[in-house]
């Protein structure tokens, strides 16, 4: 059977090839899917009988390979999350500006989301999971559309997320690069099983499996 073991305060390399289960795994994580087998622990609590549930899934937030956001202003995204949680809002307004701050993005607060850029849209949505300052940050292979720039950037907000806020980090990604300059640990699936899960400066100079070797050496299609 297989186990993954993820721990706090780590940045998580998920890597496999296309239909591996990356994507599956963090909807599962993130509990918008149901596992038809086994069984999810969050510290040590299973997470199909955690009560409330929306207790536990206020601890992750999620970013997508494509920004999802609402037809409002950039400011109304960000918001979002904390307006449910009802926040006050002269405390909302007060964390909307740091955060879009932090993301470079502030003179566009009044802005309509859906006139931004690929780059200003998904620098949004993570300032939108950001301000949530969840315990588990999911990414779904959040800059595999973007220029380099942007991705720099995005990678410089993830780290800095977790270095300040201590906060996991699974980032799914096809980007050998990308998890070598980010990742603390990797894990690699291969049709839906992990195949392997090491430190990612092990895994990436001498991997024990063979597809993870593969892959890492770029010979597997993908
Ligand atoms: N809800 C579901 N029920 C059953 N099968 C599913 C479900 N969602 C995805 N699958 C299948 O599971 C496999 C893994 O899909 P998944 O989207 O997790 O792959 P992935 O590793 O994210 O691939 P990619 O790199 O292309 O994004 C695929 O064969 C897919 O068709
Ligand atoms: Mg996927």
């Amino acid at each position: 059977m297989d186990r993954l073991s993820l721990s706090e305060g780590q940045i998580y390399g998920v890597m496999g090839p296309s239909g591996a289960g990356k994507s599956t795994l963090l909807r599962l994580l993130n509990l918008l899917d149901e596992p038809t087998a086994g069984r999810i622990l969050y510290r040590g609590r299973d997470t199909a009988r955690y009560r409330p549930r929306l207790e536990l899934r206020r601890r992750m937030a999620m970013v997508f390979q494509k920004p999802v956001l609402f037809d409002g202003t950039v400011f109304e995204n960000v918001a979002y999350g904390l307006r449910l949680r009802g926040l006050p809002g002269r405390e909302v307004r007060r964390k909307v500006a740091e955060n879009l701050r932090a993301v470079g993005l502030e003179h566009l607060a009044k802005e309509r989301a859906r006139t931004l850029s690929g780059g200003e849209a998904q620098r949004v949505a993570l300032a939108r999971a950001l301000i949530l300052e969840p315990d588990v940050l999911l990414l779904d292979e959040p800059t595999s559309n973007l220029d380099p720039q942007n991705v720099a950037l995005l990678e410089e907000l993830i780290r800095n997320a977790n270095s300040r806020m201590g906060t996991t980090v699974i980032l799914v990604t096809h980007n050998v690069f990308q998890a070598r300059r980010l990742a603390d640990r990797v894990v690699f699936l291969y049709e839906g099983r992990v195949v392997e899960e090491g430190a990612a400066a092990e895994v990436f100079s001498s991997p024990r499996d063979e597809r993870t070797r593969a892959f890492v050496h770029g010979d597997m299609v993908y």
